[in-house]
């Protein structure tokens, strides 16, 4: 099969290469699957770059999630699931065989049916930024009903956040970037959205709500004053991202907030959240809840160019093409 790999770490013009490789057999409690879609975050960029680098098991084809259609099961998986299309998530994590490949093997929980409602481009931009998106908002306890701040919602997880969240009939304040980046989060629900470069967020946000119940952020390091002047003792600030790696909290303030600072990496999130995400996202999809970001289309031959421009912060998602 034709696979993008990699054997070391590095910019994505060095070391990413398409090859031809001997296509994965499932193993027990395996499916394998044809992709159609893979799509690309910035996890997958971080991991190959070797700012996040993760073990290479002699090599690594990337990316986490995709679209495709199962074409065999191994061992203890039902034959019925041949044939099925499936939304993959978590493809790359801990094993070499991730979707930037004609085909992919990954653990059955790991396929999920793909309602027909659902664009192959939607399945694949689902398993990382939804599956965040879900932790970040049920972490605890469930949104229903609360007042939540989604910070970058434009972005993949802020894109999911504000659909869970609103579906969720929580009430949802959102920051965006941009004129294009807040016409994207009003279209996915966002009942008040606030360019976060305006020198008056915070007074256009009070005066839509003096508190938020909860934050999903992905910019701690920019937004934690912000944060925390929305912040009272109800409030749960769940931090998914910091483009600072380090920053410094004033305690007090913390403390006069009673403020609760969640963090969440979704590898690390116990597997009975991850299954109740695919849950979660499994409904809101047959409730055509969840929609598609808009679009950058590249053929596996372009996998470089494709993994430079999530690096660039093209917005939206970057996909690649399999067939
Ligand atoms: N911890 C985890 O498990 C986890 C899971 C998924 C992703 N991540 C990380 O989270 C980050 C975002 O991932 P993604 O896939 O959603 O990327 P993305 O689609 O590129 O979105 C990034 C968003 O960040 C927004 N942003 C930048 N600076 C901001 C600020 N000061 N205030 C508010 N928003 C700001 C941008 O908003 P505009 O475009 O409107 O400017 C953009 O929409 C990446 O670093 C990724 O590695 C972590």
């Amino acid at each position: 099969m034709r696979a993008a790999v990699y054997d070391h770490t590095g910019p994505a013009r060095d070391v990413l290469r398409v090859v031809e490789i001997e296509r994965p057999e499932p193993g027990p409690g395996e499916v394998r699957v044809r992709v159609d879609v893979s799509g690309v975050n910035p996890t997958d960029v971080k991991a190959r770059s070797g700012e996040v680098p993760r073990p290479i098991d002699e090599f690594q084809v990337p990316h986490q999630d995709g679209t495709g259609e199962i074409d065999a099961v191994g061992e203890g998986v039902s034959e019925k699931r041949v044939g099925q299309r499936v939304w993959l998530w978590f493809a790359a994590a801990g094993r070499r065989w991730g979707t930037a490949a004609e085909w992919t093997v990954v653990p059955d929980e790991q396929a999920v049916l793909l309602p027909p409602t659902a664009s192959d481009e939607l399945g694949a931009m689902l398993g990382v930024p939804a599956m965040t998106a879900h932790r970040c908002l049920w972490v605890d306890e469930p949104p229903n009903g609360q007042t939540v701040l989604v910070a970058g919602a434009a972005g993949a997880v802020g894109h999911f956040s504000v659909e869970l969240a609103k579906w969720a009939q929580a009430r949802v304040v959102a920051t965006a970037g941009g004129p294009e980046q807040i016409g994207r989060a009003r279209e996915a629900g966002a009942d008040l959205v606030v360019d976060y470069h305006a020198p008056d967020v915070l007074d256009r946000i009070q005066a839509f709500t003096p508190l938020v119940d909860r934050v999903v952020e992905v910019a701690l390091s920019a937004n934690l004053p912000l944060d925390l002047a929305l912040s009272g003792p109800n409030t749960r600030i769940v931090t998914y991202s910091s483009f600072e790696p380090e920053l410094t909290i004033r305690v007090r303030e913390c403390m006069n907030h009673n403020v609760d600072m969640r963090f969440v990496l979704v590898y690390g999130v116990p597997r009975p959240a991850l299954r109740a995400a695919v849950h979660t996202i499994t409904v809101a999809l047959s409730e055509m809840v969840l929609t598609e970001l808009p679009v950058h289309r590249f053929a596996l031959d372009q996998i470089a160019e494709a993994h430079e421009a999530v690096e660039k912060g093209i917005g939206g998602k970057v996909l690649v093409y399999l067939r």
